[in-house]
């Protein structure tokens, strides 16, 4: 069974300044762990690091290093300054379109920097492991809900070098049997902190259609195009299975307490079991914001599927986890996070205000 009183562990998170590791960060100190973050900035900004302090509590700690998970070296040093009982491993590159386009540096930062990971694991007998997967590998699944025993077929760079870590923690877990490994395969996820310190700030145009809507609603974009709405689906518009980052973080901390629990590598779906359409998502964001968002149909984008929804059912089984807030909160708090930090980190540090 599981422990009643997990014990407080030291852990190392990478990409602890992203959008997701931000919030696992703070769930854990949460908790009571203490918190190692590395981050290269690649895709996030110093101001997440002071807005997690901000949001410690609860007994944990955050500590922070500057580096590329690439540079070996610099791994190993902070790992000897640093001494972890367990690592969560979020850094990497996420933008399907940009891995065509860029596939040697997705290969890099997502499979190579996690060969060096392990190995600097391996180095200073650290041994267990939570790994961010991507339901990407799913590809265009034949039937929903998907369990993890779907067959993988991703389709593109990006969900090729989720597939390749996951093979390869699965033969590192064959070769060293004291190994404990679990592989998280979410689905979309979505929201900020309730707070409105933490929340998604992608650079540029965003390529997530949550994000993409919240700019709306805050006027830098002008209107969302909605990729088709010819689809096999009661509304024509694509569907997902949308799942709050706090729901997320929550599940990092139960899979980290879990991991005892089975040697080996295991592969869990986080996700919230229903779907929503792209038509859907809007109407819950243009309630959580109170007024019409402008949006125009346009052609489908090229690799989209139809419908991706997760049957979650394995997360409730082995972590005792399930989702437990739907699209109206993740709306909210997108919201409440993008009018407080209307051009994201770069408005710097803000007071912590709570949405409710
Ligand atoms: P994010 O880009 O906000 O966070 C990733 C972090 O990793 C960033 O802070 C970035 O600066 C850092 N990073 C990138 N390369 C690095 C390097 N070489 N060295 C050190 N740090 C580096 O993305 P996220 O949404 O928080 O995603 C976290 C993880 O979850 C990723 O592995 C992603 O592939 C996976 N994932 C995300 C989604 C999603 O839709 N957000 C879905 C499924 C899986
Ligand atoms: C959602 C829906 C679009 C933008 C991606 C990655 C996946 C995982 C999660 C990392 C779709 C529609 C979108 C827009 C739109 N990430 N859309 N207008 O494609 O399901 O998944 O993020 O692992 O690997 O592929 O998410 O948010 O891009 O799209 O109509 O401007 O919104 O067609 O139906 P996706 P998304």
């Amino acid at each position: 069974g599981r422990p009643a009183h997990p014990r407080r562990e030291t852990v190392l998170v990478t990409g602890a300044a992203g959008f997701i590791g931000s919030h696992t960060a703070v769930e854990l100190m949460a908790a009571g762990h203490h918190v190692v973050g590395v981050d290269n900035f690649a895709n996030s900004s110093p101001g997440a690091v002071d807005r997690i302090r901000a949001l410690a509590a609860g007994g944990g700690s955050f500590e922070f290093v500057e580096l590329d998970l690439r540079d070996r070296a610099a791994l190993a040093a902070a790992l000897r300054h640093c001494p972890v009982d367990a690592v969560i491993h979020f850094a990497a590159k996420k933008a399907v379109g940009e891995s065509v386009e860029i596939p040697l540096d997705y290969y890099d930062t997502n499979v190579n920097a996690t060969l060096g990971l392990v190995e600097t694991m391996l180095g200073h007998g650290v041994n267990r492991l939570v790994f961010s997967s991507s339901c990407s590998i799913y590809g265009d699944a034949a039937s929903v809900p998907i369990r993890e025993d779907a067959p993988a077929r991703p389709t593109n760079p990006y969900a090729r070098t989720k597939w390749m870590c996951e093979q390869i923690l699965a033969d590192v877990c064959h070769r060293y049997p004291d190994w404990h490994v679990t592989s998280l395969r979410y689905f979309n996820p979505a929201g900020a902190h309730p707070s409105g310190l933490l929340g998604e700030d992608p650079r540029g145009v965003p390529n997530n259609v949550l994000p993409y809507i919240a700019q709306v609603a805050v006027g830098r974009r002008a209107e969302l195009s909605v990729f088709g709405d010819d689809y096999p689906t009661p509304d024509g518009t694509g569907i997902r299975d949308y799942i709050h980052v706090v729901d997320i973080a929550e599940g990092h901390r139960l899979a980290l307490d879990a991991l005892g629990e089975a040697p080996g590598h295991r592969v869990i779906n986080l996700g919230t079991g229903r779907g929503t359409s792209v038509r859907e998502l809007l109407d819950a964001f243009a309630a959580a914001c109170g007024r019409e968002l402008p949006a125009r149909v346009v052609a489908r984008r090229p690799g989209d599927v139809a419908e991706l929804v997760a049957d979650p059912s394995l997360a409730r089984e082995l972590l005792g986890w399930k989702a437990t807030h739907d699209v109206a909160e993740m709306c909210r708090d997108a919201w409440n996070f993008q009018r407080r930090n209307p051009n994201g980190y770069a408005d710097g540090p803000a007071g912590a205000t709570t949405s409710t």
